[in-house]
C-alpha cells in the first residue's frame, strides 16, 4: 500500500468520524442481510434505532469506526457479502468461527488489510482458489482448521510475506505442500491428505503438525520418500535444475555404494565369523564399532581409505553367489553389481532398492528385504523357482535372488519409467504431463492380465499378488504395466505382512480377518479408482480416523451414476466424448470393490469387463487405435479424443 493512501485514510478517520459511522452503520446491515443466523435472537442487537453500531455484539471498535468482526457460535449460513464489508476501512481481524458457513470461498482478498482472518470450525467443502490470498499483504493469521476444503493448498498463501500462524488441519487438502517463502512462526496441516515430500524449509517443525497425512515422507516424519517423489527419480527432466540434481545423484550413489558395502560387509563378517568361529577373530576384545560396521579385521588397518574399504568388501563378497532364476540373462556377481554407480531408488515397505549399472551395460535393480520369514532355505529356494517360472508380458520377472538367514535381495531388471504411483502423484509436481485417458485405460487391462495370469499360475496362493497398488506396478517405455512385489505372502513375516502388505487392508481382511482369492481382486479396483480419480487411496480415511472410508467408499459417496466432473483426475487431458468409457471403468472398479466377498467380481470377470471396454475401442475406432500403438514412445497423443467411438 503506498504511504500517500495511508495518509489519505488517517485525514479520513481524523477528520470524519460522523460520516464513517454512517456508512459503516449501513455497511453492517447490508452485510447482516446476506447472512442465515441460526441462532435465535444473534444478531438482535444490530438495530440502529436502538445503538450505534460499536455497542453492537461481535463489532469491534477503535476511535468509533470498526477495526473487527467477531461473530462466533451464532450458527451463521448464507454467504458472506464481501462488497458490504469492502465499507468497512479500518476492518483488519474477522473471525467467523464455529459457524455453519460453507459454499464458495469468499473473496476475502477484496480486504486487502486485513490482518486475521478466522474460519475455523465452519462447513465449507470447496476448492479455495489458487489465487485466494493475492495481494492480502498484512495478513498474519490464517485459521482454516476443522471444515473441509479439498483441493490444493493455494499458492497464494505461501506468497503472503508476513503470515506468521496457518492452521489448516483436519480439512480435505491433497497435493504437495507448496513451497514456503518464509518458515511460518506456527503451522498446522495435521489431518489432512496430503502427499509427497515436506519442504526443506518446514523439516526442523515438530513431527505433530503433519500428522495424519498417510502420503507425507521426508524430514521431521520418519518416513522416508520413496522412489515415487524422490529426486532421483528421473535426471533429465528439468534442464535448468540438473546440475544440482546431478550433485542429489552422486550423493546418492555415494550414499548407496557405501550402504550396500556397509551391509554386505556386515553380513558376510558375521556369518564367517559364526561358520568358522576364527579363533583370530573371537580371542580379540572385540572390534571397535567402525570395524563391525565395515567388516573388515585388524589387518586392513592403517589405509582406511574408501578404497581399500571397498577392496575388502568385495574381497568377500567374492565368496558368495546369486541364484539365477532366468537363464537368458548372461550371470554376473555381486560384486558385479556394487562396481559401478548405484543410486538408491527408494526405501520401500520391506527394504531399500539401488539401481546399479553392469559393466555390460544393462541397469539392475537390487532390492533389499530385510522383514521375511524364517523360512529355511529350501522352502525359500522352492518358493522363489515358483516365481521364477512365471512368464508373462505384465510381470517383471526376478533374475537373481541371494539368500543369508538375516536378509535376501532380489535383483530385477531396472524399469525406465519408475511406477504408476510416480507417473499419477509425483510427475505432476515435476512439470512432466500425466498419463490420459488411453494410456490409463491400457495400463488397468495390463495389471488384471497380469493377475489373472498369477492366479492360474500360483494357484496354491490365497492372494496370488497380496501387494498390488500403484508403487508396484512399473511401467516400461511403452506404458506398458509391470507387476513386481508378487507372490511375497509366504516369504514375508507375517506380522510385517498384516501391517504393510495390501492384502491385509481389505474389507474381508479388517472385518473377518480373511484373505480370499477375491481380496486381489479388491486391490484391482482401488487402483482402477486411483488411476480414475488421481487421488492417492493411502490418504484415506481423510478425516478422523476412525471412520472406516476408503478410496472406494468415498467414491460411492459422489458418484450418483453417470459422469460427475469432480469425481474424475483433472491431469487425465482431453476426455471429451470419452465420459461414457470412462464411467464404465469406474463401475467396473467399484464392482471390484465390493465389501461383500460374494457380490464381488472375481478376477476373470473383471479383466473380462475391461478386454470387452477395449475391444469396444478397437471396433469403434480403428483410426484412434493404430494412432495410439504407432506413436513413437507408445504413448498416444493428449488431442486424440473418443469421437466415433460407439458405445452401445
Ligand atoms: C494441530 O491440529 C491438531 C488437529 O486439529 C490438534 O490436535 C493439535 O493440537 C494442533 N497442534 C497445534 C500445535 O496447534
Amino acid at each position: 500500500m503506498d504511504s500517500r493512501y495511508l495518509l489519505f485514510l488517517s485525514i479520513v478517520s481524523i477528520f470524519s468520524v460522523a460520516t464513517h459511522a454512517v456508512s459503516e452503520t449501513e455497511s453492517l446491515l447490508k452485510f447482516k442481510k446476506s447472512l442465515v443466523i441460526g441462532k435465535t435472537n444473534g444478531l438482535e442487537s444490530w438495530d440502529d434505532k436502538k445503538n450505534p453500531p460499536c455497542k453492537w455484539i461481535g463489532v469491534l471498535c477503535h476511535r468509533a469506526s470498526v477495526w473487527g468482526l467477531q461473530l462466533e457460535n451464532l450458527e451463521l449460513s448464507g454467504s458472506v457479502d464481501i462488497d458490504a464489508l469492502m465499507g468497512l476501512k479500518s476492518l483488519r481481524s474477522i473471525s467467523f468461527m464455529n459457524n455453519k458457513l460453507r459454499g464458495p470461498f469468499p473473496e476475502f482478498k477484496k480486504l486487502s488489510a486485513l490482518k486475521s482472518l478466522y474460519l475455523s470450525n465452519n462447513q465449507f467443502d470447496v476448492t479455495i482458489p489458487k489465487d485466494a490470498f493475492d495481494g492480502m499483504g498484512w495478513l498474519k493469521k490464517l485459521h482454516l482448521e476443522h471444515n473441509k476444503f479439498s483441493g490444493e493448498i493455494p499458492a497464494s498463501i505461501v506468497r503472503s510475506p508476513k503470515l506468521l500462524d496457518i492452521r489448516l488441519d483436519g480439512n480435505r487438502f491433497t497435493g504437495h505442500i507448496p513451497e514456503f517463502t518464509h518458515k511460518p512462526l506456527k503451522l498446522n496441516l495435521s489431518n489432512n491428505a496430503l502427499v509427497g515430500p515436506i519442504p526443506k524449509i518446514l523439516s526442523t517443525m515438530d513431527q505433530k503438525l503433519f500428522e495424519g497425512n498417510k502420503g507425507l515422507c521426508g524430514k521431521p516424519l520418519d518416513t522416508k520418500c520413496y522412489s515415487p517423489y524422490s529426486i532421483s527419480q528421473e535426471p533429465m527432466s528439468n534442464p535448468k535444475k540438473k546440475s544440482s540434481k546431478f550433485l542429489y545423484i552422486l550423493a546418492a550413489v555415494v550414499a548407496a555404494l557405501a550402504a550396500i558395502l556397509i551391509i554386505l560387509g556386515v553380513i558376510i563378517f558375521l556369518n564367517r565369523r559364526r561358520k568358522k568361529k576364527q579363533p583370530l577373530l573371537s580371542a580379540e576384545p572385540g572390534p571397535t564399532s567402525l570395524q563391525m560396521r565395515s567388516g573388515f579385521n585388524e589387518s586392513e588397518r592403517g589405509q582406511g581409505s574408501y578404497h581399500s574399504q571397498n577392496r575388502a568388501a568385495k574381497k568377500m563378497i567374492h565368496t558368495t553367489k546369486l541364484t539365477f532364476l532366468r537363464d537368458d540373462k548372461e550371470n554376473f556377481e555381486l560384486q558385479d553389481l556394487l562396481k559401478a554407480s548405484a543410486e538408491i531408488l527408494g526405501s520401500g515397505c520391506f527394504g531399500g532398492s539401488y539401481k546399479t549399472l553392469l559393466t555390460n551395460g544393462s541397469m539392475m535393480v537390487v532390492k533389499r528385504f530385510k522383514h521375511m520369514n524364517n523360512a529355511d532355505i529350501e522352502e525359500f529356494q522352492e518358493h522363489m523357482k515358483r516365481l521364477g517360472r512365471l512368464n508373462h508380458e505384465n510381470l517383471l520377472p526376478i533374475v537373481a535372488y541371494y539368500y543369508k538367514k538375516e536378509e535376501k535381495l532380489f535383483v530385477c531388471d531396472f524399469i525406465e519409467k519408475g511406477s504408476l504411483a510416480a507417473h499419477l502423484h509425483g510427475n505432476i509436481s515435476l512439470g512432466q504431463p500425466s498419463l490420459d485417458w488411453p494410456t490409463r485405460l491400457n495400463i488397468v487391462k495390463g495389471v488384471g492380465r497380469g493377475l489373472l495370469y498369477l492366479h492360474k499360475n500360483l494357484p496354491s496362493l490365497m492372494a496370488p499378488h497380496g501387494h498390488l497398488k500403484s508403487s508396484n506396478v512399473l511401467l516400461n517405455e511403452k506404458f506398458e504395466p509391470l507387476l513386481t512385489d508378487y507372490g511375497l505372502i509366504p516369504i514375508i513375516n507375517e506380522e510385517k505382512a498384516q501391517e504393510l502388505m495390501v492384502a491385509y487392508k481389505s474389507p474381508e481382511y479388517l472385518e473377518q480377518s480373511r484373505v480370499t482369492k477375491k481380496t486381489d481382486v479388491w486391490g484391482l479396483g482401488i487402483l482402477i479408482l486411483e488411476i480414475l480419480t488421481g487421488k492417492f487411496p493411502e490418504s484415506f480415511p481423510q478425516v478422523d480416523k476412525e471412520s472406516e472410508e476408503d478410496l472406494a467408499s468415498w467414491v460411492r459417496s459422489i458418484f450418483k451414476g453417470e459422469w460427475t466432473e469432480e469425481l474424475f483426475d483433472q491431469e487425465m487431458g482431453k476426455t471429451s466424448n470419452c465420459e461414457a468409457e470412462i464411467v464404465k471403468l469406474l463401475r467396473v472398479g467399484l464392482s471390484c470393490c465390493e465389501v461383500d466377498v460374494e457380490k464381488r467380481l472375481d478376477i476373470r470377470e473383471a479383466v473380462e469387463k475391461m478386454e470387452d471396454l477395449m475391444k469396444e475401442r478397437e471396433q469403434g475406432d480403428e483410426d484412434f487405435y493404430s494412432t495410439y500403438a504407432s506413436e513413437a514412445d507408445g504413448r498416444s497423443s493428449r488431442g486424440v479424443s473418443c469421437e466415433g467411438i460407439n458405445l452401445s
